[in-house]
Formats: C-alpha cells, structure tokens, sequence
C-alpha cells in the first residue's frame, strides 16, 4: 500500500502496490490535464505527454523513468514524470499540471526553443505536420 499525496487539491489517496499514478489519480477525481490535455490526451498510453506531475517527494518511490518519458520529458527537471507511465510502491507527494516556467527555468533554454517544446506536447500538431509531409 502506498499513500499519494496531491499536494494542490489538498487530498490523499490510498493504492495499492504498483497502482498507475495517472489511473488512480483519475479515479479519485483529480484533474490531471490542462485544456489542451483534455482534449488531447492519448488515454494514458504514453504518445502525448500531457499528463505531466512533479513529484515534490517520494520520486525513489515510483517505477523508474520509461523510455517514452525520457523523450517526452528531456526538457523538463527530473523530478518530473508522466502519470501514465508511473507505477507507485510507496509514498508519493505530487504537484499536478506543473508550471511550464519552472520548466524553461530549469533547463536553462533560450525563449526560441519553447516553441518546438510547445510542438512536441501537442500530438494534433505533429499529425498534422506529417499529413503536410505526406501530401507533398
Ligand atoms: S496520457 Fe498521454 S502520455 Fe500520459
């Protein structure tokens, strides 16, 4: 058993060993996406990259980091992860919808490269530049 602590809604959770963080979060009626996310999100399997949460405590706690996340996050600190790619097998306290400017702040960016970060956390807009490529 392993407590989750959403530290922005004020309310933990109890789940069982290697519980999905982004279902359990679901489940218990956290709200894991922003506007875009919720029209956007692939459904938990790892292709969006909009289910983003910090884990502010007990990251040693969750299933290491998956391939996809590495991609998906490699702009983002390493405390943060994809809900749907985390399992839980001990205490975890957890920032949802992380802000994007703790981001850049992090990873020492110029303002230039926020666009393409933009771009790869939208899955419509990398569809719709491979449709322009096929089409051509
Ligand atoms: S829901 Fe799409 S990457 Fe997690």
């Amino acid at each position: 058993m392993a407590n989750i602590k959403f530290i922005k809604e004020d309310k933990e959770i109890v789940a069982a060993d290697g519980a999905n963080l982004r279902f359990k979060a679901i489940e218990n009626g956290i709200d894991l996406y922003t506007f875009m996310g919720k029209l956007t999100n692939c459904g938990g399997y790892g292709q969006c990259g909009t289910c983003v949460v910090d884990i502010a405590e007990g990251g040693q706690n969750l299933s290491p980091r998956t391939a996809v996340e590495e991609r998906k996050l490699k702009k983002r600190p390493s405390s943060c992860r994809l809900a749907c790619q985390a399992l839980v097998h001990g205490p975890v306290s957890v920032i949802t919808k992380p802000d994007k400017k703790k981001k850049s702040q992090a990873a020492s960016e110029p303002a230039s490269s926020s666009a393409a970060d933009d771009a790869e956390a939208t899955p419509a807009t990398e569809a719709s530049a491979e449709a322009v490529e096929r089409s051509s």
